[in-house]
C-alpha cells in the first residue's frame, strides 16, 4: 500500500507510522527523521534546514521535494511506503501527484490523526527521543523502562530541539495555515481516513489498521 499518515505536530504520526511500517511491510519514510539525519551528519542541507526547524517554520518546498522524489524512487518503495510529514505544502502535494503518476503509482488512503491542540503542548514537551535508533518516548505517557535510555537499544534519549513550548505553537500555527488544508486536496480525492488520536496508542494502531483493512477489502 502507498499510504500518508497526516496531523498536528505531536498527533503520534510517528509513533504510530512504525508500527504500521512494521505491519504491512513497507518503508517508514519521514521527512522529520530525514532532515535531523542531515543535521547530525553537518550537510549543507542540515545546516540550512536547522534554521528552519529550530524556529518552528518549514524548510523550503524546493530542498525537500528533491530529497522525497530520490527517496521514493529506492527499489524498497517498489512494495510500497508511508509517508510521515511528507506534503505539508499545496506544491508538495502536487509534486508528489507528478512524481507518482510518473511511474504509475496511486496513493491509497491518508490516514489523519486528530488530536486536539489543548493535548498537544503536553506530547511534545514531554517527548524523548533515543539519539542512537531514534526511538520515541514520553515521559509519562511512553516512560522507558531506565529513565534517560533506550529501551531498545540503550541509546541516550534526548530532547528534540524544536520541543519547546514556544515553538510548539509556532508549529501548531505553521500546520493549520499550510499542512490542514490539504486534508481538503485529499478529501475530493475520497483519500483520508479521520483516526481519533486521542485514545491510547495501542487502541489508536488498531483503530488504524482496522481502517486499512477495510480498504484492501
Ligand atoms: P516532524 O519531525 O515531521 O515534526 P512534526 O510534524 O511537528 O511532528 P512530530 O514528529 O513532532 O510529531 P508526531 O506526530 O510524529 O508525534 P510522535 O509520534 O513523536 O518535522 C519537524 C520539522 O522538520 C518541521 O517543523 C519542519 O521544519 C521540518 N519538516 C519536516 N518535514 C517537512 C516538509 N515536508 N516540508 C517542510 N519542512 C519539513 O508523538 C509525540 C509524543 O506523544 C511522543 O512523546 C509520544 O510518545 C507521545 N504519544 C504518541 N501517541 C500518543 C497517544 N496516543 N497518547 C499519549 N501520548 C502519545
Ligand atoms: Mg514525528
Ligand atoms: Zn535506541
Amino acid at each position: 500500500m502507498n499510504l500518508l499518515i497526516m496531523g498536528p505536530p505531536g498527533a503520534g504520526k510517528g509513533t504510530q507510522a512504525v508500527e504500521v511500517a512494521k505491519e504491512l511491510k513497507i518503508p517508514h519514510i519521514s521527512t522529520g527523521d530525514m532532515l535531523r539525519e542531515a543535521v547530525k551528519q553537518g550537510t549543507e542541507m542540515g545546516k540550512k534546514a536547522k534554521e528552519y526547524m529550530d524556529k518552528g517554520q518549514l524548510v523550503p518546498d524546493e530542498v525537500i521535494i528533491g530529497v522525497v522524489r530520490d527517496r521514493l524512487g529506492q527499489p524498497d518503495c517498489k512494495a510500497g511506503f508511508l509517508l510521515d510529514g511528507f506534503p505539508r505544502t499545496l506544491p508538495q502535494a502536487e509534486a508528489l501527484d507528478e512524481t507518482l503518476k510518473n511511474v504509475g503509482i496511486k496513493i491509497d488512503a491518508v490516514i489523519n490523526i486528530n488530536v486536539p491542540r489543548e493535548r498537544i503542548v503536553a506530547r511534545i514537551t514531554g517527548r524523548r527521543v533515543c539519539r542512537a535508533c531514534g526511538d520515541t518516548y514520553h515521559v509519562v505517557n511512553k516512560p522507558p523502562q531506565e529513565s534517560g535510555k533506550c529501551d531498545k537499544c540503550g541509546g541516550e534519549l534526548y530532547q528534540r530541539s524544536d520541543d519547546t513550548e514556544e515553538t510548539v505553537n509556532k508549529r501548531l500555527d505553521v500546520y493549520e495555515a499550510q499542512t490542514q488544508p490539504l486534508l481538503d486536496y485529499y478529501g475530493r480525492q475520497g483519500l483520508v481516513k479521520d483516526i481519533n488520536g486521542d485514545q491510547e496508542i495501542g487502541k489508536v494502531l488498531q483503530d488504524i489498521l482496522d481502517t486499512l483493512k477495510q480498504i484492501k477489502g
